[in-house]
């Protein structure tokens, strides 16, 4: 056996000789045995204690902003045999943010349950996962919290910057600013298409800080990616080289029993929560960390999202709510050099939290040189104070959460300019059940929408539209554009683009087809909510509400569109709410399985 000082007790076998090399039982040693040699592996390498690692790949065709890691798994194969180990290739369910419909985020759970599956039942001592797109991340971490085998995360990186005529064009955000040229007739058709393919210069994913860069950022600072690793552009030779180390590292971290719970502890996500407001990451990011933390037994909710996150500083000034592009978030220092700003200020709570490498997150980071403060700033003169979320409470919902950084200077004057109230104000709701709805009935003057109007979205969570809709920032009525009102407050229980900038409250669970508050709201209610005190209500009386909810039973509840897959079906009976991480109810009571 191989192992000169790793931890790993002297005689302890590797969970892959359960197949390859069980003196116990040799018939079906041989049987497990014989498949794997068909392809030109030898009985002397299966069996002579290497580590075999698993090589978990979302990269395909249909998945263009993994594909590279098709070539990245090449170098991480040759890193895992230089490291002694075995590499075993597999594929992964893919998610396409951009393809998949309804949604992406209907396939997160499908592509981890799979997985589970694959980790838990193949003769497995390892795995890399090759995160990348947006629900990738999450599907990847929190099977390896499950499962609880060794794992290291390797991004597959942003693309280059995306430029249209001198000036950077983010992908995911360009789009919403080429459809007003269009629509205003500046652009032609040809036009609006170059400009927003000019976004996706290369292979890799969204240049931008959207759900991608911040999940990957995130990975990072949970600690389960090599540092510098999030940031470093798909083409670049760095991420060639970074595959290598990673699997190298693998193997290491196979011998030392380095495992999911040991890296991602409570301590890691308060970390990985700090740098999401420093990064100013997605509204996706608490969904994604509270399944992750569930997946591994660890409590968090939005309570924590916001008493560890909300006064935080948002320091790099990537689209869509700063100017640079992923390409000079890694010419400043990536992640690192977030993470030495955010220490400069003891603004990270656990800089013991131990990483892959074996060291500390503080250890790995501390004085990385910041080598673009344009693009990461100080904490000193950040782009923005308390760049976190708040939880909001009410007879609306349990919890919704709202990125208050992102309220305009219109907006604020218009909403919040109150000096006896200036965090709170009131206004009437316009319901509408999905997005199918808004556009039918937006321009519809009986609305009767003005300034006063808070628009909300529903039918739109995890059981409403499977898997989420990100679409509860809606756009006034054009009359109202015409006035000059560019937003108007929106609430719903959907979700929305990580590459969308404006102030919205989302992820309101329990959702209207879960019985939700939002379920009993009607056109023409007022609605008051206080960003003080937390708080979102419906300001009709407990009798009128109550008469609403036997009513709504007695049609049955609220209604949804039909399945139109056999997952969506199995998906809504089992899914819980995006407050909740949006996990499979009956799959978190399953913790460290390999470890039975
Ligand atoms: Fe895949 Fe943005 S669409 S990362
Ligand atoms: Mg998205």
């Amino acid at each position: 056996m191989s192992d000169p000082d790793g931890s790993r007790k002297q005689g302890t076998k590797l969970r892959s000789q359960q197949w390859f090399d069980n003196p116990d039982d040799p018939g079906m040693t041989a049987l497990y045995l014989e498949r794997y040699l068909n392809y030109g592996l030898t009985r002397e390498e299966l069996q002579s204690g290497k580590p075999i690692i698993g090589i978990a790949q979302t990269g395909s065709d249909l998945s263009p902003c993994n594909r590279h890691h098709l070539e990245l798994a090449k170098r991480v194969r040759a890193g895992i045999e230089a490291a002694g180990g075995i590499p075993m290739e597999f594929p992964v369910h893919p998610i396409q943010e951009t393809g998949k419909r309804p949604t992406a985020a209907l396939d997160r759970n499908l592509a981890y349950l799979s997985l589970v599956e694959i980790l838990y039942g193949y003769p497995l001592d390892g795995a890399v996962l090759t995160i990348g797109c947006d629900k990738t991340t999450p599907a990847l971490l929190m099977a390896a919290a499950t499962v609880n085998i060794p794992a290291i995360a390797l991004s597959v990186g942003p693309m280059l910057n995306g430029w249209y005529r001198g000036e950077r064009t983010g992908s995911g955000t360009i789009v919403w600013k080429a459809r007003e040229l269009l629509a205003e007739g500046q652009i032609d058709v040809g036009q609006f298409m170059d400009m927003v393919a000019s976004s996706a210069p290369s292979v890799g994913y969204c240049n931008t800080m959207g759900t991608a860069t911040t999940m990957n950022s995130l990975a990072e600072a949970l600690g389960m990616q090599l540092p510098g690793s999030a940031a470093i552009p798909a083409p670049y030779r760095e991420r060639g080289q970074m595959a290598y180390q990673t699997g190298k590292r693998i193997v290491e971290m196979v011998w030392e029993d380095l495992k999911p719970s040991d890296i991602m502890t409570r301590q890691a996500f308060e970390n990985a929560i700090v740098v999401n407001s420093a990064i100013g990451g997605s509204t996706n990011a608490p969904i994604h960390l509270n399944a992750i933390a569930r997946h591994l037994g660890v409590a968090l909710d939005n309570d924590d999202w916001q008493r560890v996150g909300h006064h935080v500083p948002l320091l790099v000034n990537l689209q869509p709510a700063g100017e640079y592009l992923g390409e000079d978030y890694h010419h400043a220092g990536g992640v690192p050099a977030v993470i030495a700003e955010l220490m400069k200020a003891g603004l990270l709570p656990h800089s013991d939290a131990k990483t892959v490498n074996g060291k500390s997150l503080g250890d790995n980071c501390r004085g990385t040189e910041n080598l673009d403060p344009n693009v990461i700033r100080p904490v000193a003169t950040p782009l923005k104070e308390h760049a976190g979320f708040i939880n909001l409470k009410g007879n609306l919902f349990d919890s919704a959460i709202m990125k208050t950084s992102v309220i305009s200077k219109e907006f604020r004057d218009r909403y919040l300019s109150n000096p006896a109230d200036p965090e709170a104000f009131e206004g009437v709701a316009a319901v509408f059940d999905g997005p199918e709805d808004y556009h039918a009935r937006i321009e519809d003057p009986a609305l009767g929408i003005d300034e006063h109007t808070i628009l909300f979205m529903r039918g739109t969570g995890p059981i409403g539209y499977p898997g989420g809709a990100e679409v509860v920032n809606m756009q006034p009525p054009a009359a109202l554009l015409k006035q000059g009102i560019h937003a108007l407050p929106c609430i719903g229980d959907g979700r929305q683009s990580g590459t969308s900038g404006s102030p919205s409250i989302l992820n309101a669970s329990p959702e209207a087809a879960a019985g939700g508050g939002l379920s009993l709201l009607r056109d023409g209610d007022r609605v008051r909510i206080d960003l003080n005190k937390g708080r979102a209500d419906i300001l009709v009386d407990e009798e009128e509400l109550a008469r609403r909810r036997s009513a709504l039973s007695e049609e049955g509840g609220y209604r949804f569109p039909a399945h139109q897959t056999p997952w969506q079906e199995i998906q809504r009976g089992m899914v819980d709410q995006l407050s909740e991480g949006m996990v499979l109810k009956p799959a978190v009571k399953y913790h460290r399985i390999a470890q039975e």
